[in-house]
């Protein structure tokens, strides 16, 4: 199941990192892209490669509604990624620029963050009113993320995403001298998970009141995880004054590598000048799933078989079975059919 799904949105970068008259390369799901955004705010995606000599395009420069070639400064419209100018030709030549095209994605931002839809044909002339929107995090209107991290992972997406959806490895993972620390402490949890569009939720549940970090929201706090292909969990958390949102999309490079964007929302007043820390502190949880994957593939390396246990690995479990269903359904062209059903999981973390 090692198979990378198509026809979806994938995050590519949090909006920030891209300024106006910016490009940057980016590998996803193993295609060349250039993602940039336009000196009018605009962004947009297309191939990084020049059709006239393959240099990446991502090398050159933005020009009004264009992108210039820095080899010989061909202009691709962003639009549409036709040609619309070649300097070195003259007046009187014949040939039909307009002709000459670079693949262009669809691409949007949305709640601060730039996605791109990887088609199955980057060819295919796709009409964006046709597609469905990117992932939105429901209740959170235009916000922004408060923090974004992205980190690096050196393993295929299953691993990366089931270690995100892995609820027993926190005790033995997510250790640290001011949290955490001594022998890990085991509890049996409880609770119940659902169908919903292209993946499953553990349904809302009030969260105990001595759960101190959430009063910052207010004393009935619900927890919400949204898990979805390809690659996304949502934690929503609301409170009765306030919401807080970790929002998790992994995004292929290639079959071996990806990448994790993890965005934080939150309508906490003056929370924002805690950021250094909280930063911080989600970079050292988020290091440590990546160090683990790093030894794990070690392991990985001799192709050994694998075990997923009840109720502990039922995530991945389900996981996997919407991907085989997302790719027959692709296959059979015809609608997906969610294969998960209502139950409760027990398990000790
Ligand atoms: S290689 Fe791009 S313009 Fe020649
Ligand atoms: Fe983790």
């Amino acid at each position: 199941m090692t198979t990378l799904l198509r026809n979806f949105w994938y995050m590519a970068i949090p909006g920030k990192q891209l300024k106006r008259g910016q490009m940057i390369h980016k590998r996803m799901l193993g295609d060349p892209i250039v993602i940039g955004r336009r000196t009018d705010g605009q962004v947009f995606a297309m191939r990084d490669i020049c059709p006239h000599r393959g240099i990446p395009l991502s090398y050159g420069w933005i020009e009004g509604d264009g992108v210039c070639c820095c080899y010989h400064g061909w202009k691709f419209k962003t639009t549409d990624g036709r040609c619309s100018e070649i300097p070195a030709l003259t007046e009187d030549n014949g040939l039909d620029i307009n002709r000459i095209q670079v693949a262009v994605y669809p691409s949007l931002e949305v709640q601060g963050n730039i996605w791109v839809y990887i088609p199955n044909d980057p060819k295919e002339k796709l009409d964006l009113t046709q597609l469905p929107s990117p992932p939105i995090i429901p209740d959170l209107g235009n916000a922004v993320p408060n923090l974004s991290e992205t980190i690096h992972f050196n393993c295929n997406i299953d691993h990366a995403v089931i270690s995100l959806i892995d609820p027993a490895h926190g005790p033995y993972v997510h250790r640290s001298w001011w949290w955490r620390s001594g022998p890990p402490q085991l509890r049996t949890k409880e609770k119940n998970y659902e169908p919903v569009p292209f993946g499953f939720r553990l349904v809302p549940y009030q969260m105990p009141v001595s759960a101190k970090p959430y009063k910052l929201l207010g004393n009935q706090v619900s927890i919400e995880i949204i898990v979805q292909l390809p690659s996304l969990r949502t934690e929503l958390l609301k409170g009765e004054r306030y919401k807080a949102c970790a929002f998790t999309a992994i995004t292929p490079i290639n079959e071996n590598e990806c990448e994790l964007h993890q965005s934080l929302y939150w309508t906490v007043p003056g929370l924002g000048l805690f950021k250094p820390i909280l930063g911080y502190l989600a970079r050292q949880f988020l290091g440590q799933d990546r160090d683990i994957v790093v030894k794990q593939q070690e392991g990985l390396a001799y192709d050994p078989s694998l075990m997923l246990i009840d109720d502990a690995d039922t995530q991945a479990k389900w996981y996997f079975r919407l991907k085989q269903e997302y790719l027959r359904s692709q296959a059979e062209d015809r609608p997906f059919e969610n294969p998960i059903e209502a139950r409760v999981l027990r398990w000790r973390s």
